[in-house]
C-alpha cells in the first residue's frame, strides 16, 4: 500500500445528486479530496450512494449541486467534448457485472475505447500489452461467454487501463466473483495502483476488500460519515469496528 503524493486527484465541495423520482438525494451534500495516488475503498449499505458518487466522479452522471473536480479539471464547465475527453483518457471504470460486449472476443473488448481515438494502427498493439498485463495472454481470441468470471472481469480491467488513465473508479468489481477469483483481481489492482501510480476508487461491501486500500470512507443516506485511514496490520473486525453501519451490507 501506497499513500497519496499529496496534489489532489478527486476533490468533491458539497456534491448533491437528486433523481427525479426520488425524494430525498442520492448523495447529499458530500465532501471529499482524494490525494493523487491514493486508494480508496467505498463502503455503506445498499441504496447508500456508492455508485452514484463513482457515476459523477467518472462524468457519467452530472451533479444537481456542489463542485467536482478531478485532477485540476472541473467538470461542472466542461463542455460535452470535453467531458467526452475526460472520460476516454481520464478515467477507467470497471464494473461488478463487466458490461463486456458478448459478441466481441477479449481483444475487440480491449479495443472499444480507442476505435473513435484514430489511433488503430497502434491499438491492436496496446489491447495485447494491456491482456499481457492482466495476465490474459493467450485468451485474446475468446468470447466473454467463453470466458470465466475471474477472466472476463480481467478483459474489463484491460480495457479500462488501454488509454492509460490516471483514476480507477471500480464499482463493486469483486461482487460477482468467487473468494479467490476476487482476491486475484484485487492484486492486479492493487498492482496496477502501486506501479502505475493510480489513484482508485472502489465501491465494495468486502471489509476484506476494503482493508486493501490506503483509505475507506463510509456512506449512509448520500453523506460521508466515517473516514479512516488503514494501518498497514489492521484486521478486518478492525475495520468493522471502525465503520460501524457503514460496514453492513443493508
Ligand atoms: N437513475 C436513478 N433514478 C432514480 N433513483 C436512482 C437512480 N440511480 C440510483 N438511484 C437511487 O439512489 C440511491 C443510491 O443508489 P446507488 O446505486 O448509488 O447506491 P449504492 O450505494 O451503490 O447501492 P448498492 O450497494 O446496492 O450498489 C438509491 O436509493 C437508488 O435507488
Ligand atoms: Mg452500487
Amino acid at each position: 500500500m501506497t499513500s497519496g503524493t499529496g496534489a489532489a486527484a478527486i476533490e468533491l465541495q458539497n456534491v448533491v445528486k437528486r433523481y427525479p423520482i426520488r425524494e430525498l438525494p442520492a448523495v447529499d451534500g458530500l465532501s471529499l479530496s482524494v490525494p493523487e495516488g491514493q486508494f480508496v475503498a467505498l463502503m455503506g449499505p445498499s441504496g447508500s450512494g456508492k455508485s452514484t458518487l463513482l457515476n459523477l466522479v467518472g462524468a457519467l452522471d452530472e451533479a444537481s449541486e456542489g463542485h467536482i473536480e478531478v485532477f485540476g479539471s472541473t467538470l461542472d464547465g466542461l463542455s460535452d467534448q470535453g467531458l467526452t475527453t475526460f472520460r476516454r483518457h481520464t478515467v477507467g471504470f470497471v464494473f461488478q457485472t463487466f458490461h463486456l460486449i458478448p459478441a466481441l472476443n477479449a481483444l475487440e473488448n480491449v479495443m472499444t475505447p480507442m476505435i473513435a481515438d484514430r489511433r488503430q494502427r497502434k491499438m491492436i498493439g496496446k489491447a495485447l500489452e494491456a491482456l499481457r498485463a492482466v495476465g490474459l495472454e493467450g485468451k485474446e481470441s475468446q468470447l466473454p461467454g467463453t470466458l470465466s468470471g475471474g477472466e472476463q472481469q480481467r478483459v474489463a480491467m484491460a480495457r479500462a487501463l488501454v488509454m492509460e488513465p490516471r483514476l480507477l473508479l471500480a464499482d463493486e468489481p469483486t461482487g460477482n466473483l468467487d473468494a479467490r477469483t476476487g482476491d486475484e483481481i484485487m492484486t492486479l489492482i492493487e498492482d496496477l495502483h502501486t506501479s502505475r501510480g493510480m489513484t482508485v476508487l472502489l465501491a465494495t461491501h468486502d471489509p476484506a476488500v476494503a482493508l486493501r486500500a490506503d483509505r475507506v470512507v463510509g456512506l449512509i443516506d448520500g453523506m460521508l460519515v466515517t473516514d479512516v485511514i488503514v494501518p498497514e496490520d489492521m484486521t478486518a473486525e478492525e475495520l468493522i469496528a471502525d465503520m460501524g453501519a457503514t460496514s453492513q451490507p443493508d
